[in-house]
């Protein structure tokens, strides 16, 4: 679907469905929703003098013969109180009329934009909302005739640069949900370094990866702890790019990539294990950011970093109790062979530091207890400096992103000492989340570092209206923003 910018007045975009944003408490008696109601023979009225469609948020009302408006058909959306609304309902919204007109065959469709600061959003809203998961059906995939999506608004230049912006940051995004999707036995770590040596190549990144030999000479024994498990070898994955003006900042985006995590020894239970083939959503989230940070062009360095691995209880694998040294030097007790996340990330953030990181983010699947804490709304974010913390809850607060900040509390510490080695993995069922960030934090030393757990939200379980239901690349959209501004 291409997306394009109109400056035609809404009735006059030839389309074959044109969907306009109406907020709760706007009259049909005046102002612009006058003329929309006159265009439309007086139907907006009797709908909302009805109580039928009034403009609270979720609401819609499909209109098949409009009246006298160039589209032929109308679709209004109710957006909630206009005082409340701002870019991310617009984004939300644009993507219910993306998904909803796909739905009744429409070829082209128009999105009337109230407010030409939204054009990005509505981009992003658009396009997100049409990714379908259905790639491996050989019939019944979903019919999808939509080819254009133009976004109307009244001035071109801020228009056209919000949709071209939107549209490399949600077609990236779109990219890391088809690699997050993709099942285990195609996505190995082998096949998720191809990902990435891919877009590096198509979008001028540097690229490089290392391969067990070149770990192990780093002393990367923790994630090749995980790594032993499994017939698949494992990858370090490291995309480089390297802003146009010097600059002495250098951002380490660093993504899990566990291919597959059955648990290893500590195996999981059989129920529901499929998902985790989303056990590399960070990585391919990264991989995603990186995409659209190599059109966008920002004036820091950037790396993305991503261990990729498969856990696995091979007859190599590793057992509770082994002790393994990380590439800082540090022992761990694998208490857990489960709690591998946090293992491979060891070696990848002190990687990252060495690579002249100053300044890390981490994005992982890593723990069922996030679920728990924020369900599938906000990500867990915890880190060692405040103001990078809240520089990442700032950027996902501007696109629509939610985190909450967990606390990292150094008497977590407690939960995680070990009688044989420097740290163990797991530090028992309380504040599993919180020992989880602990762990990391010791590797990434005084390098300010933040942790963003997605195990809740990087899957979304059911469809809605604006949202597929599979892999949500959520971090993107924060990433970029945080990295490009
Ligand atoms: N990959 C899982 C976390 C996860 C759970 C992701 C559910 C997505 C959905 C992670 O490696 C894991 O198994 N964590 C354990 C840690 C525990 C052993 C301390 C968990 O959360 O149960
Ligand atoms: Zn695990
Ligand atoms: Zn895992």
């Amino acid at each position: 679907m291409q997306i394009k910018a109109s400056l035609q007045k809404y009735f006059d975009v030839e389309c074959d469905a044109l969907a306009v944003v109406i907020y709760e408490g706007e009259s049909y008696a005046e102002g612009w929703l006058s003329e929309l109601d006159m265009r439309s023979g007086g139907t907006l009225a009797s709908l909302m003098a009805a109580g039928e469609f009034v403009g609270k948020s979720g609401e819609t009302a499909y209109l098949p013969n409009p009246g006298a408006f160039k589209a032929r058909r109308l679709l209004l959306l109710g957006a909630g109180k206009q005082d409340e609304a701002d870019a991310n309902t617009t984004r939300k919204l644009a993507g219910v009329a993306a998904r909803s007109l796909r739905k009744k065959k429409a070829r082209h469709v128009a999105f009337l934009l109230r407010d030409d600061a939204h054009a990005q959003a509505a981009a992003e809203g658009a396009l997100w909302a049409i990714f379908d998961p259905d790639k491996y059906h050989t019939k019944d995939k979903e019919d999808s005739l939509l080819e254009t999506y133009t976004l109307v608004g009244e001035n071109s230049d801020a228009v056209i640069a919000g949709l071209e912006r939107g549209a490399i940051i949600a077609e990236a995004a779109n990219y890391g949900r088809e690699v997050i999707n993709e099942p285990s036995n195609l996505m190995t770590p082998i096949a998720l370094a191809a990902k990435a040596e891919e877009v590096a190549k198509t979008y001028g990144l540097g690229f490089e990866t290392l391969d067990e030999k070149q770990m192990r000479e780093l002393g990367m024994g923790s994630l090749l702890g995980v790594a032993q498990g499994s017939v698949e070898p494992p990858r370090m994955i490291v995309m480089t790019y390297k802003s146009a003006v010097a600059s002495d900042e250098t951002v380490a985006i660093v993504g899990k990539g566990v291919t597959f995590d059955t648990g290893g020894i500590s195996i999981k239970p059989a129920d529901g294990m499929e998902k985790m083939k989303y056990d590399m959503a960070g990585g391919a989230t990264t991989i995603a950011a990186m995409r659209a940070i190599a059109q966008l062009k920002p004036s820091v360095n950037v790396l993305g970093i991503v261990p990729a691995v498969e856990n696995m209880p091979g007859g190599k694998a590793q057992r509770p109790g082994d002790v393994v040294k990380a590439m800082t030097g540090k022992t761990i007790e694998v208490i857990n062979t489960d709690a591998e996340g946090r293992l491979i990330l060891a070696d990848a953030v002190a990687y990252a530091r060495k690579l002249g990181a100053t300044k890390i983010v981490d994005l992982a699947t890593l723990t069922g207890a996030v679920s728990i804490a924020l369900g599938d709304v906000y990500v867990a974010v915890l880190g060692n400096n405040q103001e990078w913390v809240d520089a990442i809850i700032a950027a996902g607060k501007a696109t629509g992103e939610k985190y909450w900040q967990l606390p990292l509390d150094k008497d977590y510490r407690e939960q995680i000492k070990s009688e044989i080695a420097d740290i163990k993995n797991v530090g028992g069922r309380k504040a599993g989340k919180m020992t989880g960030a602990y762990f990391s934090r010791g590797f990434v030393e005084e390098t300010p570092w933040a942790h963003l757990d997605i195990a809740g939200t990087a899957w979304n379980d059911n469809n809605k209206p604006h949202l597929a239901i599979g892999p949500t690349a959520v971090g993107v959209r924060t990433l970029v923003k945080l990295v490009c501004g």
